[in-house]
């Protein structure tokens, strides 16, 4: 099946300078858990209006849009995506600011539509408050759909409504979206109108009406980022994630979690990440779009766009950077920061260090204070450093260079020469010692104070 998501409309009560459909639930713009859910169902179209190149700037590359403009109502949306529809396949339509929806309702949906060779299927809800959503109106075996500000004082009791969400099929919307007319209340292009033409429909009534909320206002983008929020933790926790406090994590939805990982308290996790099993994670930490091996330890750090082999273990207080990778049992500790940085095999770096564009070989102890002097205003350069070196405490490595396998460089030193392997590099001034010279001085001084 095809699917059609309706993302034109304008969004003026999230008074914002960004389209609606841009802002966020737990770090993922809502356009995007909306497409995400399409794609399992078949191919992807957009209808983009209001802002829309800014929309379209979110939207992945296989995603067709189409330019609504002016914004003439649902139905219209749907006419200016007309050459996305085929008579042969089923569409699906979505909107893009409900990201909540479940794939398994539009399973149900699916299964519903497709048993029942219906021209269109609604799935419609029981709303508390009906205020505003198109009533679904049933009589002598016949449904269609009346929008609130058109429906008498009768219909304006039915609280079944329309979510807004159906299943069309191809050959019955093409043939009929063209006929839709705007003579209603608001002078618009009702998509609910089909209903009503259809020879054939179905609806499914869902009894979880969070998952077709809309957002329309700051208030509700935080209600679902709760609902959200509580959804993933609690399929995580379920799956043999331990969360610790599940108050204060949050967790996108793009994330996996390997079993027997705990997640301890002030962890937010987002993007494109994956975190394998018995890892420790937190508190204090954040971590996006990065990929986590087994058994690694992550205390108060942030990672970003990172790759962490097994038993390695970063923190307090570390900086990952993008296109740090840290292979098996790397030792990243408090204050140091890392940069597009591969770190070989068990090498260390413990304490208040900065390595940028640096290759660092096994077995590597980098000394407190090493910092790779990466840039000179213009340019950035690389730095390697062999197996087993060994860089003494505040080394300033200056790039590009080259210390070579088993080398050691003194504390202290300023290295701007590649270093062979095994040898020893000093790169500081000899150390100067002036017998009793503290002491005299001092002794000057009292006499001085005394005479005055
Ligand atoms: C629509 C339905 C209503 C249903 C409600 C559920 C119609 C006529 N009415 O109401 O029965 O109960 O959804 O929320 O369809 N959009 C466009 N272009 C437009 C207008 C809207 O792309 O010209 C998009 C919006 O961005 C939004 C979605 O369509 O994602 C729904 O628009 P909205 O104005 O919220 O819905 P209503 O028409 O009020
Ligand atoms: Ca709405």
């Amino acid at each position: 099946m095809k699917v059609l998501v309706l993302a034109a409309g304008l969004g003026k009560r999230m008074k914002s300078k960004y389209p609606k459909v841009v802002h966020k639930i737990l770090g993922k713009p809502m356009i995007n858990w909306v497409v995400d859910l399409g794609k399992k169902f078949g191919e992807v179209g957009v209808v983009v209006g209001h802002k829309a190149e800014i929309v379209q700037s979110y939207l992945p590359e296989d995603v067709k849009t189409y330019l609504q403009q002016p914004q003439l109502g649902t139905g219209h949306a749907v006419m200016c995506a007309k050459e996305f529809i085929s008579s042969t396949e089923d569409v699906l339509i979505l909107y893009g600011d409900v990201p909540l929806l479940k794939a398994e309702t539009i399973e149900r949906l699916q299964h519903v539509h497709v048993e029942s060779k219906a021209d269109v299927t609604v799935l419609t809800f029981i709303a508390n408050d009906p205020t505003g959503y198109g009533r679904i109106v049933r009589k002598g075996g016949k449904v269609k759909i009346v929008e609130h500000k058109d429906a008498t004082e009768e219909e304006r009791k039915i609280n079944e409504v329309n979510s807004g969400i159906y299943i069309f099929s191809g050959k019955f919307l093409l043939e009929n979206i063209m006929k839709l007319t705007n003579n209603n209340a608001q002078g618009e292009y009702y998509l609910t109108d089909l209903v009503e033409m259809a020879g054939k429909v179905e609806t499914l009534l869902l009894d979880d009406s969070i998952q077709v909320s809309g957002v329309n206002d700051r208030t509700q983008l935080a209600q679902l980022e709760f609902v959200a929020r509580e959804r993933i933790l609690r399929e995580m926790m379920l799956s043999g994630v331990t969360i610790v406090d599940p108050s204060s994590i949050f967790i996108g939805p793009d994330v996996v979690v390997g079993m027997d990982t705990i997640i301890n308290p002030f962890t937010i996790i987002e993007g494109k990440t994956t975190i394998g099993e018995d890892c420790e994670i937190g508190p204090y930490t954040r971590i996006v779009d990065s990929k986590i091996g087994n058994e690694v330890k992550i205390l108060r750090s942030e990672v970003e766009r990172t790759t962490i082999y097994d038993k390695v273990s970063v923190g307090p207080f570390a900086r990952l950077r993008e296109g740090t990778v840290l292979k098996e049992k790397v030792k990243i500790g408090n204050f140091v920061e890392t940069k597009k940085s591969v770190i070989g095999k068990n090498s260390k770096a413990q304490h208040l260090t900065y390595l940028g564009d640096a290759t660092v070989g096994e077995d590597v102890n980098i000394g407190a204070g090493t910092i790779t002097c990466n840039y000179d205003g213009y340019k950035k350069y690389p730095t390697y450093i062999g197996d087993g070196a060994f860089i003494g405490s505040n080394s300033s490595l200056v790039a590009p260079v080259k210390i070579g396998r088993g080398a050691i460089t003194g504390a202290g030193s300023v290295i701007t020469e590649d270093v062979p392997d095994d040898a020893l590099a000093l790169g500081r001034a000899r150390q100067v010692v002036k017998e009793n010279w503290a002491k005299n001085k001092r002794e000057a001084l009292k006499d001085a104070n005394n005479k005055e």
